[in-house]
Order: C-alpha cells, then sequence, then structure tokens
C-alpha cells in the first residue's frame, strides 16, 4: 500500500512539474487543467484604443519598410490610390530597392528615398515627414518594427501576422494605447468580395444566429519556399510547432462573430500531424534532419457567447488552395470553396419567393445566389471595384485594404482593423504551440481589450460625413 501510494505520489509530482515547465513567452500556469498566461496590467494612464481616431491627414505618406515580394507589389499599389505618397522605402537588399525604383518609374513616379540595412527602417521612422509605416518583413521583424515606429510618432500598417507570440501581442496593444497610434494589421482576406458580401448577409440575419465558423490557410507553397529572404518562412516553420500563419483564416470569422465587439474568444484546443512534406522541404534546403511544425495543424476555439471557430493550416499538401471559409448559422449556411454557395431559408429575401426547389441540403441556384451577392455587397465595394480588379492584388482585394487604410486616415476614422484584431488573430500562433505541446490540453486566450470587448456594439466600417468626405 505504502510503495503504491509513494508511485502516485511520484506521478503527481511528475504531472506537476511536467505543468511547471511550460515553455511561454509570457508568465503561465494551469488552472483547472486550462493554460492560462498573465495579463500585465494596464499602466497608468494609458487606455484602450477602441474606435481610436487620428487628426485627419490631408494625404498619407508612407514609408515601407521590407521590399520583397509582398512591399514590392504594395509599393506599386500605392502609386494607385489617391492621397497617399510613397516617402520612403527600406529593404537588406540594394537590389530589392533597385527593383522597386524601377517599377515606380515605370508607372512614371519620381525615385523616392531609400534606406538599406536592418538598422535602416530607423532612420525612416525619424523623419517627420512620413505619417505611416507599412511593414512587409519577414514575421520576427514585424513587432520591433512596429513599435520602434509607434514610438517614434507613426501609425503603422503591419503584414500578416503582425505578431509571433503572446508577448509581442501585448507589445503592439500597450505601444498602441500608450502613443494613440494606429496599429493595423494588413488582413486582406476580410477585404475579399465573397466575405464582404457574406459578412453583411450575417449581419442582417439571413443565416439565423451563426454560431460555428471555419477558416484556414491551405496553399502548397512549392512554388515559394525559395523566393523568400534567405528561407526565413521555411526556417520558421522547422523550429516553431503549431499555426504559424492563422490569420487569413481568423480574421473574417471574427469580424461576423463580432470578436471583442460584443463577443470573444475565451480558449482553444489544437492538434496536429506528424510532418511528411515539411520535414523532406527542411532536410533538402537547410540540411536539418527535424521539423517542429506538423504538416497539419487544426485548431477549435470557443467564444464567451458559446460560438465555435475551427482553423486549419497546411502550407505543405498536395491540394488546391483553400481558406475554407464558412459560416454556418441557426437558419442559413455559406461556403466559399471549392464552389462558393449560399442556403437560405425562402422567406430570407425577396429573390428567393417562388423558388420551390429550396431545401436546406442544396445551395441557392445560380442566379439567386449573383443576385443576392450584388445586393449584400457593400457601397464602397460596388464604387470602386472595378478599379480594384484592374489594379489587383489578389483579385483585388489587396487594393481595397489599402485603400480603406489611406479613407479612414484621411478622414479621421477609426481603421476597420484595430490592433486588438491583430493580437486576437496573431495570438493562435503561440497558443496552438502551447496546446499542442502540452498534449492538445485546453489554452485560455487572453482578453487584450483588458475586460472591454463588450464596449462595442458588433462590427462596421466606419465613412465621412457626407458633406465633408475626402475620398
Ligand atoms: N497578406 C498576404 O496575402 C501576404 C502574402 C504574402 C506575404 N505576406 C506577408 O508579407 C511579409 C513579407 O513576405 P514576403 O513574401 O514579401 O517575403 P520576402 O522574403 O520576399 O520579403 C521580406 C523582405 O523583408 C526584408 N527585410 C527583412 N528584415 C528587414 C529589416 N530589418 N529592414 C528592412 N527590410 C527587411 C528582406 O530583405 C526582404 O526583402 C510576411 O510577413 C508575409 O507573411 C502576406
Amino acid at each position: 500500500m505504502k510503495r503504491v501510494l509513494s508511485i502516485a505520489l511520484i506521478l503527481c509530482l511528475g504531472v506537476f512539474s511536467a505543468q511547471a515547465r511550460i515553455i511561454s513567452s509570457v508568465p503561465a500556469c494551469v488552472k483547472k487543467g486550462v493554460i492560462t498566461l498573465k495579463t500585465p496590467a494596464r499602466e497608468k494612464g494609458q487606455s484602450d484604443v477602441l474606435k481610436l481616431t487620428a487628426d485627419p491627414l490631408p494625404s498619407v505618406r508612407v514609408g515601407c519598410v521590407g521590399t520583397g515580394m509582398r512591399g514590392t507589389s504594395a509599393v506599386v499599389r500605392f502609386t494607385f490610390i489617391e492621397g497617399a505618397e510613397i516617402a520612403a522605402i527600406c529593404d537588406l537588399e540594394q537590389s530589392n530597392l533597385d527593383n522597386v525604383q524601377a517599377k515606380l518609374a515605370k508607372r512614371k513616379h519620381a525615385a523616392v528615398d531609400e534606406y538599406v540595412g536592418p538598422e535602416g527602417y530607423k532612420e525612416l521612422c525619424c523623419r517627420d515627414d512620413i505619417d505611416l509605416v507599412y511593414i512587409c518583413t519577414d514575421w520576427e521583424s514585424h513587432t520591433p518594427i512596429a513599435v520602434y515606429a509607434m514610438e517614434h510618432g507613426k501609425h503603422v500598417a503591419i503584414e500578416v501576422p503582425a505578431a509571433m507570440s503572446i508577448r509581442e501581442c501585448w507589445l503592439l496593444v500597450d505601444t498602441a494605447e500608450k502613443t494613440r497610434k494606429h496599429c493595423m494589421m494588413l488582413e486582406n482576406c476580410v477585404y475579399d468580395f465573397f466575405e464582404m458580401a457574406t459578412l453583411a448577409m450575417a449581419q442582417k440575419g439571413l443565416f439565423g444566429e451563426v454560431y460555428h465558423a471555419q477558416g484556414g490557410y491551405i496553399h502548397n507553397l512549392d512554388a515559394f519556399w525559395d523566393l523568400y529572404h534567405q528561407q526565413w518562412r521555411l526556417k520558421y516553420n522547422s523550429t516553431h510547432r503549431g499555426d504559424n500563419y492563422p490569420t487569413h483564416g481568423i480574421g473574417p470569422l471574427c469580424q461576423a462573430l463580432d470578436i471583442h465587439r460584443g463577443d470573444r474568444m475565451t480558449t482553444l484546443v489544437s492538434m496536429d500531424t506528424k510532418s511528411i512534406h515539411g520535414v523532406a522541404l527542411a532536410s533538402e534546403r537547410l540540411d536539418l534532419d527535424t521539423f517542429a511544425g506538423g504538416d497539419h495543424t487544426t485548431t477549435l476555439i470557443r467564444t464567451a457567447r458559446g460560438k465555435m471557430i475551427e482553423i486549419q493550416h497546411n502550407v505543405y499538401a498536395y491540394r488546391p488552395y483553400n481558406r475554407l471559409y464558412s459560416l454556418t448559422g441557426s437558419e442559413g449556411y455559406c461556403a466559399k470553396y471549392p464552389v462558393p454557395g449560399i442556403c437560405i431559408k425562402g422567406d430570407k429575401a425577396p429573390q428567393l419567393k417562388g423558388l420551390d426547389d429550396l431545401e436546406a441540403e442544396k445551395f441557392l441556384p445560380e442566379t439567386a445566389y449573383n443576385e443576392l451577392m450584388a445586393l449584400y455587397e457593400p457601397q464602397f465595394v460596388r464604387e470602386i471595384k472595378e478599379k480594384a480588379k484592374k489594379v489587383g492584388g489578389h483579385g483585388g482585394m489587396d487594393y481595397i485594404m489599402d485603400y480603406r487604410l489611406i479613407y479612414c486616415l484621411r478622414n479621421g476614422l477609426p481603421l476597420d482593423e484595430d490592433v486588438y484584431d491583430a493580437a486576437e488573430w496573431s495570438c493562435l500562433t503561440e497558443l496552438s504551440r502551447l496546446s499542442i505541446e502540452n498534449g492538445n490540453v485546453p489554452v485560455a486566450i487572453p482578453d487584450f481589450t483588458r475586460g472591454e470587448w463588450n464596449k462595442l456594439d458588433g462590427f462596421h466600417y466606419e465613412f465621412g460625413n457626407p458633406d465633408n468626405i475626402v475620398q
């Protein structure tokens, strides 16, 4: 009996000491079986930046840091946006800066000031003729550059994910709250046409109450691995387990579910497969024989209002591109992949009157689908759609994202995506790793608003006063 008791005691101690070894970027403990990370106290004098506004800017002078694949296309896009001015560019490689200048010349744009080297962004941020620092570098440099820029009086826009750890998420939130500067993550998928129209449908109740939402990033990156500067992406994935790229999947779902605008994500659990293709890539390209990430990672999230979000990540599979995007409600459903479709009850829209073959098991016929999509397309999208498609960037959504960012800054409006979105959508990276590395246990999702997630009433685009608007 004594021996059984001592074995039990050793086992218990083993469990507790294993719990004590949670490796996280901020202090963590286990409360009732849930890994819980410490929320830092808000400093005296610091307050939330929900619906933050700043003085309207007559024109927005942009400094772009990181002019690889993504940054170069962003700079070119800005030449099409009224009220945006490219003031300076910065990169580690002179050849990338030369490439951007050549593209600007092709657009008949004068050469812009440039900075080269890992610290060049500091000089760019110290200039007093730049309003917005637009960051398109690799993941691990996003937060340090953004924090430096805000501390030097600049608004920031950061490519996805904005932050790679909970510590970095809090750094962004705290710096935005202290400096009162905008900090937007450049999550472009919330501006895709299907997502915007179905968001409007969800808000108008066409799907009843939305209670399940699915999203993800499934994209075979074999054509891209060698194009990332010094293989930064494969290197990161080979040393970090979890969903390292969750924001394209989760962004549109959080807007549809009013996250930190009436609801909040409370807990997640994650699981991954073993790595097959990832480990082979790392062996071929990095000469590594280990790989931290699984080929496929799935995360389930529960919200305070009892909804569920499912997010998947797979950049290795031999299968077509898929962001999964679907919303399931009590009275309807929409899904974008592999073929977009909507399923709603007959009394939900005039277009459906007279259609006698409506069933829960069928998507709407094409004509009714097209009519609904046109009806629920936001007015501002209707106005800029043709130009967006012409300028391009993932079919136009990148143009719409930049257009909205510049429009809101010029009109002194809150941005569509705030710093809490950036933190909430990026935090899944570390939290999914914590769940997986600790036996797929639940992990509490920090409330980056520190208790103010129920203050706003849903997600809305903001528009200027029609008498005074700057387009
Ligand atoms: N939203 C989207 O659809 C989308 C698509 C692709 C990439 N991205 C994101 O864009 C970012 C960049 O990706 P990419 O594909 O352009 O990678 P890339 O490797 O082509 O470009 C990164 C660039 O950053 C530069 N850089 C790194 N550190 C720097 C520093 N300290 N100062 C100045 N420049 C620095 C590098 O020289 C390189 O040119 C990533 O965060 C990625 O996740 C987003």
